[in-house]
């Protein structure tokens, strides 16, 4: 094996793109490790390295979703932006914490994706996988496949992986043996069969002494294939992005005065040239390609990885975040569509939730309408879930806010992923893969009507709103709730109580108190309240909606100034001792489950706008100063 050094030694980041250049008659190989703790991942990449003495950076490039950049340069052409492919990645949004790492030997150039970190292993993993054509799965030859073994090759396959190299390494400590070799390969070609995977190459390893990583080891003289350097310089690259359709999302308008106007960004698919038509994908609207200005000037042509800065020839809107595409082979926009997903949180998912969707291109509000299935990950069975634990993978529908411009995952990998971010936390909580979009969605259209939601409030004379009382069981929210509508009620207003023990024996008498239950829970009381003010009513919601994420989400379905949070506070201890049902003292002894308070979480509200303390006060005060609030907001 011959490396390369002359044209490996460079500091990767900045001059990486021009260093890809250098090299550009090579093929180029991404490839990641993957496998269980302890397998040797980190030992076989610095033997690989080390072995093939070639200079690296320690860190190319740690990535990180929410460091995103804007372009501020003044009068000049924001170059900065162009120059380093990765680093645009990064900044597109949807890669998290993976180091990338660039080599080249005489044959070929690689990057490999160094996921590290053994907790969050699997979001990383997915993360690297996503633009990888090869995982290389370490097993040790003393344990063989174990359960993340499985998962990882799982996802790796999920993830468009074509080529699978599975590396039973420590092969030294079993002295060598052929037979353990052969049982394990066995047993995960059997395990694999079904995986769509293009080929799958055992090879035996030892990373810690060298065996067959760089150079074909006499200590296992029964192997006749080739070493793993050698494989990963001869395997075959599959169709490059350079072949698909032409995509380009507009990671900033570069507008440096009133002479210039480009789009920047990276060329996620396809190639592009002068002259060519384009279209923006959600407006549709169309225009050709006038120049393509890059760091080295002007260019005749790019292609997928290239950083760009394309000049249109008519002045049509895009704005950041927006996708320009070939006229002839375009995205789907749509607000509905069915994914797989990997969860990566401790959380679960949960249907009904509103988590935020971000693609390349876009970022919305998105919920879970419906879980499919989970997969199974020793029989790849289907089974039936009501939400999704930690590294899980599933498949289900979503539904947007927005309408999203996007392809299958299948024909695109980077415009048919997203990632989902908890919206308390701000933690990236899963990916998603794009299966393909749901065509009901496009078939119902919202019927317009000429009797509106003003039109029934002038009628009534009042402001519509939801007054929402949250607190824990037994804090008092009905009984306020009930005492303040029948005052509303005498003074004429038009009101509605949707308490939750009433709803629980009809629109929600199927559920129950798990979370994922109460989520849904009040996800369609929630619906229900919309209706009613849309009716010209004044609502009041009396749940004890105990999660932040609903009654975030409730308030945000109200238009503005329609939504008003009532928090009833009443110590838990208080409440116990009330125990108006004596369902505090039952699930003391253990009788009723996920019990709020108990062995249920209730969280706070942190803003509510009107915060009423039970213990100091008598019901019929915290009335007058709900509708002393009411009030002087013309309200009620
Ligand atoms: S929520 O959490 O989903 O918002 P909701 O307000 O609908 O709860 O229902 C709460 C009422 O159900 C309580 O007032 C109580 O009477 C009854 N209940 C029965 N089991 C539970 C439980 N495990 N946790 C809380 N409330 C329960």
């Amino acid at each position: 094996m011959d490396t390369d050094a002359a044209n490996t030694l460079f500091k990767p980041s900045r001059d990486l793109q021009s260093n890809l250049a250098h090299q550009e008659q090579k093929s180029l190989l991404r490839f990641l490790t993957c496998g269980s703790v302890d397998d040797g991942k980190s030992t076989l990449i610095g033997r690989l390295l080390y072995d093939t003495k070639l200079i690296f950076e320690d860190q190319l490039a740690a990535l990180e979703t929410d460091s995103r950049k804007h372009g501020t340069t003044g009068d000049d052409i924001d170059f900065a932006l162009l120059v380093d492919g990765l680093e645009a990645e990064r900044e597109q949004g949807i890669t998290i914490d993976v180091a990338y790492r660039f080599f080249a030997t005489a044959k070929r150039k690689f990057i490999v994706a160094d996921t590290p970190g053994h907790e969050q292993y699997t979001r990383n993993m997915a993360t690297g996988a996503s633009t990888a054509d090869l995982a290389i799965v370490l097993v040790d030859a003393r344990s063989g496949i174990l359960r993340q073994t499985r998962r990882h090759t799982f996802i790796a396959s999920l993830l468009g992986i074509s080529q699978i190299v599975l590396a039973i390494n420590k092969i030294d400590l079993v002295d060598y043996d052929q037979a353990v070799f052969d049982r394990i390969a066995a047993e995960y070609l059997d395990f694999a069969k079904d995986l769509d995977f293009a080929a799958i190459s055992p090879i035996p390893v030892s990373a810690r002494y060298g065996d067959n990583v760089t150079a074909h080891s006499h200590n296992i003289p029964w192997y006749g294939g080739p070493a793993l350097l050698d494989h990963l310089e001869n395997v075959p690259v599959g169709q490059t992005e350079a072949e698909r359709p032409f995509r380009f999302p507009v990671q900033y308008v570069n507008r440096p005065n009133l002479d210039f106007r480009g789009f920047s960004g990276t060329i996620a698919s396809g190639r592009v040239a002068p002259g060519d038509h384009v279209v923006v994908a959600k407006s549709g609207k169309s225009s050709r390609v006038a120049r393509i200005v890059t760091h080295g000037g002007d260019r005749e042509t790019a292609v997928a990885g290239d950083a760009v800065t394309i000049v249109l020839e008519d002045e049509i809107e895009v704005s950041r975040g927006n996708m320009l595409v070939s006229p002839g082979a375009r995205p789907d926009v749509a607000d509905q569509f069915a994914a797989d997903i990997v969860w990566f949180d401790d959380q679960p998912l949960l249907p009904g939730r509103t988590y935020i969707l971000r693609t390349e291109t876009d970022q919305t509000s998105a919920s879970i309408t419906s879980l499919k299935y989970r997969i199974n990950i020793n029989s790849f069975a289907h089974e039936a879930v009501k939400s999704l634990g930690l590294n899980e993978i599933g498949s289900c529908n979503i539904s947007t806010q927005q309408p999203i411009a996007f392809d299958a995952y299948a024909d695109n990998r980077s415009t048919g992923a997203f990632i989902l971010i908890d919206r308390i936390s701000n933690r990236t909580v899963g990916a998603g893969l794009i299966r393909h979009a749901l065509r009901r969605a496009a078939n119902v259209h919202l019927q317009a009507l000429d009797i509106d939601k003003a039109a029934r409030a002038e009628m009534k004379h009042q402001k519509p709103v939801v007054l929402w009382f949250t607190g824990l069981s037994g804090s008092g929210k009905s009984t306020v709730a009930n005492l303040l509508e029948k005052k509303l009620h005498f003074q004429g207003r038009h009101t509605y109580i949707l308490d939750g023990d009433n709803v629980r024996h009809g629109l929600n008498r199927d559920l129950g108190f798990t979370e994922e239950d109460r989520v849904e829970n009040i996800r369609r009381v929630a619906e229900t309240a919309k209706l009613m003010v849309d009716a010209g009513l004044i609502v009041l919601v009396s749940f004890i909606s105990p999660f932040r994420a609903e009654r975030r989400m409730a308030r945000e379905m109200m238009g503005e100034g329609e939504f008003v949070e009532i928090f009833i506070d009443t110590p838990f201890e208080e409440c116990a001792g009330r125990d108006p049902k004596g369902l505090y003292a039952k699930a003391a002894r253990g009788e009723i489950k996920n019990f709020t308070g108990v062995d249920s979480p209730y969280e706070q509200p942190e803003n509510a706008d009107i915060h009423l303390r039970t213990l100091e006060n008598q019901p019929e005060d915290l009335v007058d100063e709900i509708e002393a609030w009411l009030n002087d907001r013309g309200i009620a």
